[in-house]
């Protein structure tokens, strides 16, 4: 969704957007130490999820009701929410949906149209929320009314029944499973947990909420039957996909839900152009965007921010993440890069893999090639260098055509410091070298193969240094010498 309709939608309800989101529970079923709202989709916690829609909407404000793990969730996101304003209330004990949304009073302006969200409900699109927004003032009475997120659900059981009036226009009340008649139960429409509502209409509603039901409990949902009593108008926005309500209670549904996601992002790349040998072998754990004619082959995972140039090939089984690839570079199978804080940048044409290994600060320049088993961290390759095989260069400036043979590494760290090596145009390093950092190695100046430079080498010379190869004629190997009986 743009931002100009966003912005468009949130005008015309001439209310600031204050959200409520629903994270004190404990999230038996998860079986885990960490609290359900901050279990990972797509490497992020469930809670951001929500904070970002969040802040798509361009809520002035959202309020974070904690209590299972309150201060773990609370130092988590208030680090992630970004431009939002994000609140925390704790709720403890937890003695329910409607307790839960009363500790948000304090925290919730007059003024405001509050959409109340749950934590574990990762995948509500921003649009299906506007128009859920929108139902608040298309009730048809001149007062706005409450608006709840609905659908149908072939099995029902567990949620909230919407129950209608004869028209089947408006909504006279949600049952819990708990709390409903045998002709309740049959209902297939259900209350999804998301609602909007003019804050000043919710806080007069929840004052009124009791537990005086099956579970004990203070319902939210109970606020349909005081608007009722009220004469305003409940409407339902009733959707059909069910993945937008979906919340996670278990490690089932929590794969189930990423599965979902990751081929929902499959089908928008996909949508631009990108080919994907199978987007049910694909994951995107931050962003990638992809220029036209990119080819990504089946088990790659792209974290962090990741951009992919016209005509880019991504072999199988890489991982990639914070790293800028420009036009026409291959990565091949099972290479692994990673900028981190840094990023790293792959130039045009550049060949890359198989099992390669690019660490933060690596910059090759166009037509680089780097081979297998070779790591390059916070080094810049400059056009045409190549380093193919067995090789480490960390903190090196690598000039033009340079070549770098198999086996040679940078000595970049003394035990204290690191220090650059500097290798100039044309320069070729023979195999198995060691250069000592600090160290230059002059333009078109040949290493040979074996050496251990810990000196500046002059441009265009041969530079040996090593033990110097001697023959000893009609050498005489040891002999076993025989056991004693
Ligand atoms: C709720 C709705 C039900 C709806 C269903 C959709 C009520 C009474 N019922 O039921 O109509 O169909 O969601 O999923 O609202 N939470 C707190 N504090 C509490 C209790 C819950 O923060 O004291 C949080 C939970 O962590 C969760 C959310 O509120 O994120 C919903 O709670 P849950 O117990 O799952 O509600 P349901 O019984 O499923
Ligand atoms: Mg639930």
């Amino acid at each position: 969704m743009s931002d100009q309709s966003v912005n468009q939608a949130i005008f015309s309800l001439e209310r600031p957007l204050d959200v409520v989101v629903m994270a004190a529970g404990k999230g038996t079923r998860m079986k885990s130490r960490i609290p359900k709202v901050l279990q990972r989709l797509a490497g992020k916690p469930l809670l951001s999820h929500v904070l970002d829609t969040a802040t798509q909407l361009k809520a002035r404000s959202a309020v974070v009701i904690t209590g299972h793990g309150a201060a773990e969730v609370e130092a988590a996101v208030s680090s992630v929410s970004g431009k939002l304003a994000v609140k925390f209330v704790r709720q403890e004990p937890q003695l329910g949906t409607g307790h839960a949304v009363q500790q948000a009073v304090p925290a919730l302006a007059d003024d405001g149209l509050v959409v109340v969200l749950s934590g574990d409900v990762p995948l509500t699109h921003a649009d299906t929320l506007i128009a859920l927004m929108a139902c608040v003032r298309q009730t048809g009475s001149t007062s706005d009314g409450l608006a709840l997120l609905t659908l149908d659900m072939p099995n029902p059981t567990g949620y909230g029944r919407i129950v209608r009036n004869p028209q089947g226009d408006s909504v006279l009340a949600i049952v819990e499973q708990k709390d409903a008649s045998p002709e309740q139960l049959t209902i297939q429409e259900v209350y999804s947990g998301i609602m909007a509502v003019p804050a000043k209409q919710l806080k007069t509603w929840l004052a009124k909420l009791d537990n005086q039901n099956a579970q004990g409990e203070y319902y939210l949902t109970d606020v349909v039957k005081w608007a009722v009593a009220d004469g305003v108008k409940v409407v339902a926005h009733r959707i059909q996909d069910e993945l937008q309500v979906t919340g996670v209670n278990s490690p089932q549904q929590l794969a189930q839900l990423e599965r979902a996601y990751q081929l929902q992002k499959a089908n928008e790349l996909m949508l631009q152009g990108v080919r994907l040998a199978d987007p049910a072998r694909f994951d995107v754990r931050g962003e990638l965007h992809c220029d036209a004619d990119v080819e990504i082959d089946v088990n790659c995972v792209f974290e962090g921010q990741v951009h992919l140039g016209e005509g880019v090939r991504i072999g199988p089984n890489c991982v990639i993440a914070n790293a800028r690839i420009a036009a026409g570079a291959a990565i091949h199978a099972f290479t692994h890069i990673d900028g981190e804080k840094l990023g790293v940048t792959v130039g045009e044409g550049a060949l890359v893999g198989p099992f390669a290994r690019l660490r933060p600060g690596a910059e090759l320049g166009p037509e680089v090639h780097i081979g297998n088993f070779v790591e390059v961290k916070n080094s810049t390759l400059a056009k045409g260098a190549k380093a193919n095989h067995l090789a480490y260069l960390g903190d090196a400036t690598v000039g033009e055509r340079v070549n770098y043979g198999a086996g040679s590494i940078t000595a970049n760290y003394d035990g204290a410091n690191k220090h650059r090596t500097i290798i100039e145009n044309d320069v070729h390093v023979g195999s198995n070298c060691v250069l000592i950092a600090p160290v230059t190695l002059g333009a078109g100046g040949t290493v040979g193969g074996g050496s251990t430079i810990s000196k500046n080498t002059e441009p265009g010379a041969l530079s040996v240094a090593r033990g110097k190869q001697v023959s000893i004629a009609n050498w005489k190997r040891p002999q076993k010498t025989p056991k004693a009986k």
